[in-house]
This record gives C-alpha cells, structure tokens and sequence, in this order.
C-alpha cells in the first residue's frame, strides 16, 4: 500500500513536471509572432524618440547614446526573431523572409551596421555625423519593410 502511495506521488509529480512550462519548450508562433512584434516597437520607439532628439524637437540630448546602445541590443539578431513556422497568423512579414533569407539577412546585417555608425556619430558628438548616420539608420528600416513586410492593413 506504501509502496502504491509513493509511486502514484511519483507519478503526479511527473505529470505535473511535464505540464510545467519549460524555458527550453518549443514556444507557440502566435507568442514568437507577438514577440518579435513586441522588440520591433521597441526598436521603432528608440527610433522615433532618438529622431525627435535628432531633429531638435526635444531637449534630450544626453539620452541619445542610450537610445543608441537600446538599439544596439535590440537589432543584435534580427533573424533570430523570424523562425521558421512563425510565418502564419497575425503577422506582416512577408514569405520572401522566409524564402530569400539570405537576402533579409543582408537587410538585417546592413541595418546593424547602420545602428552602429549612429552610435559611433552620437559618441563622437558630431551634430552633422549624427544627423547623417541616423538617416542612414532609417533608410535601412524602411529597406527592409519595404521588400519584407507587407502594408498595415
Ligand atoms: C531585416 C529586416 C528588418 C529591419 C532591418 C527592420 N525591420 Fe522592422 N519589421 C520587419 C518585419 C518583417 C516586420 C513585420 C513583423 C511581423 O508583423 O511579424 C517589422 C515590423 C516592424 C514594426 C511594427 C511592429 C508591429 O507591432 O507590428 C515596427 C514599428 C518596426 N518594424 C520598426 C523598425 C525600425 C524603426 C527599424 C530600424 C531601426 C526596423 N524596424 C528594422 C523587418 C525589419
């Protein structure tokens, strides 16, 4: 009878085990999908608060390396947020991500670079560098929505 008691505990301590969400599980496209929504607005907010820095519409100047170095961070691997079956759903990549990768790499690449000139531009204090390198930065972004993400609906 003990010995039933304990293996039934052992048992439901298994079951349990196995319903417990794992950090190594293979995650849900639709939370991969919102996910990578969720870092592209952040990407999209150090974006347009650094531009309004940029553009002297606001006074925050001493923030601007930290949107900088957000930005560094945040554009580490875009790829990496574009598995493969996170294709489908509520999301505005297109095929082509998944289809030419090597090309939305280079995109993704090309960006990355971009954000690390601006980054150098905003050490170096340079209003014009600054200026120049976060156009740069945004011409990339919309380089790459423009052949690999669709049109808000
Ligand atoms: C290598 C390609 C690539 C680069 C570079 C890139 N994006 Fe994106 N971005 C995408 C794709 C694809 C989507 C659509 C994601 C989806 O709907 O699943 C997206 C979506 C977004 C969104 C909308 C997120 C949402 O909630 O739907 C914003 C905002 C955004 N990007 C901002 C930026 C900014 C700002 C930059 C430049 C600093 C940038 N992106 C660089 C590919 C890129």
């Amino acid at each position: 009878m003990k010995q039933h008691i304990t293996r039934t505990l052992i048992f439901t301590g298994m079951m349990l085990a196995a319903l417990a969400p794992s950090g190594l599980s293979a995650a849900e496209p639709e939370d991969v999908i919102k996910y990578r929504k969720n870092m592209m607005q952040a990407i999209g907010g150090h974006t347009s608060a650094a531009g309004a820095i940029v553009q002297g519409k606001v006074d925050y100047t001493p923030h601007l390396a930290e949107h900088a170095r957000a930005l560094q961070v945040l554009t580490k691997d875009i790829p990496a947020l574009f598995p493969k079956d996170s294709d489908f759903g509520d999301t505005e990549a297109m095929d082509v991500v998944w289809t030419k990768r090597a090309d939305f790499e280079k995109a993704a690449k090309t960006a990355k670079i971009r954000v690390a000139a601006f980054a150098k531009a905003v050490q170096s204090g340079n209003p014009q560098a600054i200026t120049a390198s976060f156009k740069d930065m945004g011409e990339a972004c919309k380089g790459c929505h423009k052949d690999f993400r669709k049109e808000e609906k």
